[in-house]
């Protein structure tokens, strides 16, 4: 399995059990940090942890190109079957088994309304997600401020975590969730892509190596290969 960073807190697992391809967050157009020279792949699977346009994206235009299924939360997944995409509707503490591997959501403190034009349309609870598969344990913790929840992630082998502040944990509050389940790798996201979330993405990586944690900086495009 190859986990791929495409900028902001997008995240592709490729080539997963020989072949699935499983794209989170996938926001594309617009996004100032994706990799445009980059060749997205066929896609099976979109997670969306929340409504959010940065995060919910071009899910919609995906669905139309691949047919693939949505995982997310169940009012996400009513708004995303109405636009004509097919879904699987999950909700925190939800765990199930897709050809790919194990699905569970996790809490995230945070919003998750659809802003579909003039309207803002209700998106259930934000969430995480910790995938297990290919033998291995990834976490992508969505939007979310610190949370003691943290403490209950097990054996995590990659986490992506948001460090950018004002809507999302800033670089401190990050340290303090990686000390909670020291993940084996872990790599900062949702940080940069505007002013506002600006981060220190270094200082996180020298406190939390100091926690005998390995960070990876990715720049969009890289990733990390099992
Ligand atoms: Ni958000
Ligand atoms: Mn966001």
């Amino acid at each position: 399995m190859r986990v791929r960073f495409l900028g902001h807190a997008v995240v592709l697992l490729e080539d997963i059990e020989d072949g699935y391809n499983v794209i989170i967050d996938p926001f594309i157009t617009g996004n100032p940090k994706y990799p445009n020279d980059f060749k997205l792949p066929r896609i099976d699977y979109i997670l969306v942890t929340h409504g959010h346009n940065d995060h919910l994206g071009d899910t919609v235009e995906l669905c139309k190109k691949y047919n693939p299924i949505v995982i997310s939360n169940a009012e996400i997944c009513s708004y995303l079957q109405l636009k004509g995409c097919r879904v699987h509707p999950m909700h925190v503490g939800g765990t199930y088994y897709f050809e790919f591997g194990k699905v569970k959501l996790t809490p995230a403190l945070h919003g998750s309304g659809i802003h579909d034009g003039e309207n803002t349309i209700y998106g259930g609870n934000p969430c995480g997600f910790l995938i297990n598969a290919d033998g291995k344990t990834v976490y992508h913790a969505g939007d979310t401020g610190l949370t003691k929840e943290m403490e209950l992630l097990k054996n995590v082998d990659l986490a992506f975590i948001p460090i950018g502040g004002n809507y999302v944990m800033d670089v401190d509050d990050a340290i303090v969730a990686v000390e909670m389940f020291k993940p084996k790798i872990v790599v900062p996201i949702h940080y940069n892509t505007w002013d506002i979330i600006r981060a220190d993405a270094d200082e996180f990586k020298a406190e939390v190596e100091k926690l005998g944690v390995e960070c990876r900086i990715l720049k969009p495009g890289e990733y990390i290969e099992f």
